[in-house]
């Protein structure tokens, strides 16, 4: 479990993530006749029952023998969106056969090869992915200094399966993490933004960045006609110390206004976390560990749970404070604690 659990270095941007949704508070209106519920969303044009989704995480067969294919199968019955990582352990293919009317979205790394990367992102553009999502804050690697300590590897029994024959597609861990010496070695950090407009180049796909967390790099990708950016920090996995995404979130809202829409991941552990990032501008949020923990304890059936439970509490917080659809969810209904500190 130290692999899902772990942030980078200190941890202290991992804990970040959590702390800085409590010390936002939800100011509730009454009297609202809300005994009838909306919590539809429109997403890239299409409209999605629940402004939940799954973000990517990495090797999801460590967690349980059907990994991905049990997770997106519990999106699927929720109708909202999975997000499959470069670095499965399932295939492309065997996810898109296995969920094939689920929106699913295609994570990708970029390779220092290209000819790997344009094979990605042809293999999910044929297998019905409906998005490709640009992982833009991991450079290079965070440092997480379980996985170092663990020496993780990958077990000889999985192996990354959209890299098969194509790319070393299996990791040990002989000096310090696996994980680390496999991104740093195959990823490119020479990325920039003419990387970007390269992607847009060889796609029909919409190209969606994750892990912007400021209103410059925002600007910029909406000049480039981004319709959608994950504001992330990508669980506090990378950039030790960086702000938590609730917290980067309102300055990108400020910037972009309605040139791209804003997702959130990061921290996601209640439903008034995500009544928060509504709030302050996200049209969804995702969600990373808490899937991971719930394929771990039971599967599809946990990852369903864990799905159940955040909707519950989200239309509890929708219900309590006179919200009956996802618009009347405001900025104004929000307040940080310091504002209350003041008085
Ligand atoms: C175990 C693990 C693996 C991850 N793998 C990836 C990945 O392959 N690609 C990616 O873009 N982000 C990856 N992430 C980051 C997640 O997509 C997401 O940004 C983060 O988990 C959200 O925070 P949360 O876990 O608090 O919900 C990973 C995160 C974790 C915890």
């Amino acid at each position: 479990m130290d692999y899902y659990n772990s942030g980078a270095c200190n941890e202290t941007t991992l804990a970040l993530n959590k702390s800085a949704f409590l010390k936002l508070r939800i100011k509730p209106r009454m009297l609202r006749d809300v005994s009838r519920l909306d919590t539809t969303t429109r997403v890239l044009g299409k409209s999605v029952p629940l402004p939940i989704g799954v973000s990517p995480t990495a090797m999801q067969r460590l967690a349980c023998p059907e990994g991905e294919i049990a997770n997106i199968k519990a999106v699927t019955s929720t109708g909202s969106i999975y997000i499959l990582s470069t670095l499965s352990t399932t295939s492309i293919e065997d996810v898109a056969a296995a969920a094939p009317n689920t929106t699913k979205w295609f994570q990708l790394y970029i390779y220092k090869d290209r000819d790997i990367t344009r094979n990605l992102v042809k293999r999910a553009e044929k297998a019905g992915f409906q998005a490709v999502v640009l992982t833009v804050d991991a450079a290079v690697f965070g440092k997480r200094y379980a996985d170092c300590k663990n020496k993780f590897s990958l077990p000889p029994h999985l192996e990354l399966a959209n890299l098969r024959g194509i790319a070393p597609s299996n990791f040990t861990g002989s000096d310090g993490s696996g994980l680390q010496s496999y991104v740093n070695s195959l990823f490119d950090s020479t990325l920039t933004w003419e990387d970007v407009k390269w992607l847009q180049g060889i796609t029909k796909l919409p190209v969606i960045l994750k892990g912007i967390l400021t209103a410059e790099d925002a600007l910029i990708a909406a000049d480039l006609g981004i319709p959608a950016i994950i504001v992330s920090n990508h669980g506090g996995r990378q950039l030790d110390t960086c702000p938590a995404s609730i917290e980067a979130l309102p300055e990108i809202a400020k910037a972009v206004g309605n040139r791209c829409e804003l997702y959130l991941d990061g921290g996601i552990r209640y439903g008034t976390d995500i009544f928060k990032a509504l709030a302050l501008g996200a049209k969804m949020v995702f969600v990373g560990r808490p899937a991971v923990w719930g394929l771990s304890c039971a599967g599809e059936d946990g990852v369903k749970k864990v799905l159940k439970i955040l909707t519950e509490e989200f239309e509890q917080a929708m219900a309590l404070s006179g919200c009956t659809s996802i618009s009347d969810i405001r900025k104004d209904m929000i307040v940080h604690e310091d504002e209350y500190a003041k008085l």
